[in-house]
């Protein structure tokens, strides 16, 4: 059985001690053995807080990863520090230290690493690739995805530190997501944040691993999707992905959450703060 375990999202399971952030955390755990940090939350605080609440030992992972460069995802590093030892494996994307800031008339705020670059590498063993990447037995990253004919979740406040030095549009090009093996032979996605968009992110993961995708969940985006776009990704989920089981969480948005549970029932339930889900 693989197991998640929510650790840090915006809200919290109403029978758990946990607290809550706007952020992400999630423990990946794989029915064959692999046992993955995906992203560490904003604050670190609740990062240390919540595994202690759940038993969860920090100090035991096989590596880390991380969904992209945004703070609420890394910005647990530094306290992961104190619990991962020196040389923990830690896999992104090789734009993921790209500088990125929000940007909406005079207000600018930088939404990156809390972290300078070089006080991760001096920490973790800091592994970053394109493709995607098997990092634990069961668990792999989805690598770049570099297809996007659908929605992506991008913003207009949202940007990049271009390579000529000035401010781009975020095209997050750092997005990925974790895909587990589940034990009955189909995968689980494991989103982040879904900046690259849920729906290129299933057709790079089905095209790429070429088996059944029976599990969504995480941060899926959709927070800032006009209704054709949800209308199209329910659609494509239900035709093209065969209803999987949905546990959006993070920045899904609760307009979305409803349209999905609207749709698919009770195959739609929440991933909150304090939760462990069993994936058969
Ligand atoms: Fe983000
Ligand atoms: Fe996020």
């Amino acid at each position: 059985m693989s197991t998640i375990t929510c650790l840090v999202n915006n809200t919290v399971h109403f029978a758990s001690p946990c607290w809550g952030e706007h952020g992400l955390s999630l423990l990946v755990e794989s029915a064959a053995g692999g046992r993955v940090l995906f992203d560490t939350g904003a604050s670190g605080d609740l990062l240390l807080r919540n595994a202690d609440l759940l038993e969860v030992d920090l100090g035991r992972l096989d590596a880390v990863a991380l969904s992209h460069g945004h703070y609420d995802h890394t910005g647990g590093l530094e306290a992961l520090m104190t619990r991962a030892p020196a040389g923990t494996p830690l896999h992104a994307n090789p734009d993921v230290f790209r500088e990125r800031v929000y940007q909406h008339g005079d207000e600018v705020r930088d939404l990156g690493f809390r972290l300078p670059h070089a006080a991760v590498t001096a920490h973790f063993d800091v592994r970053l690739a394109a493709e995607p990447t098997r990092i634990a037995p069961g668990i792999w990253t989805s690598g770049v995805i570099a297809d996007r004919p659908y929605f992506q979740g991008t913003s207009d406040s949202l940007h990049a530190r271009a390579d000529d030095g000035g401010l781009e549009p975020d095209r997050f090009r750092d997005d990925l997501s974790l895909v587990v093996e589940l034990p009955g032979g189909g995968l689980a996605l494991v989103c982040g944040c879904c900046h690259a968009g849920l729906l290129n992110t299933l057709a790079h993961v089905k095209a790429y691993f070429g088996r059944p995708i029976e599990v969504v969940l995480g941060g899926t985006h959709l927070v800032s999707t006009d209704e054709t776009s949800l209308q199209l990704a329910v659609d494509q989920l239900r035709d093209r992905y065969g209803s999987p089981r949905l546990h959006p969480n993070h920045c899904t948005g609760e307009r979305a959450y409803v349209a999905l549970a609207a749709a698919f029932g009770e195959r739609v339930q929440p991933l909150n703060a304090g939760q462990r889900l069993s994936l058969e």
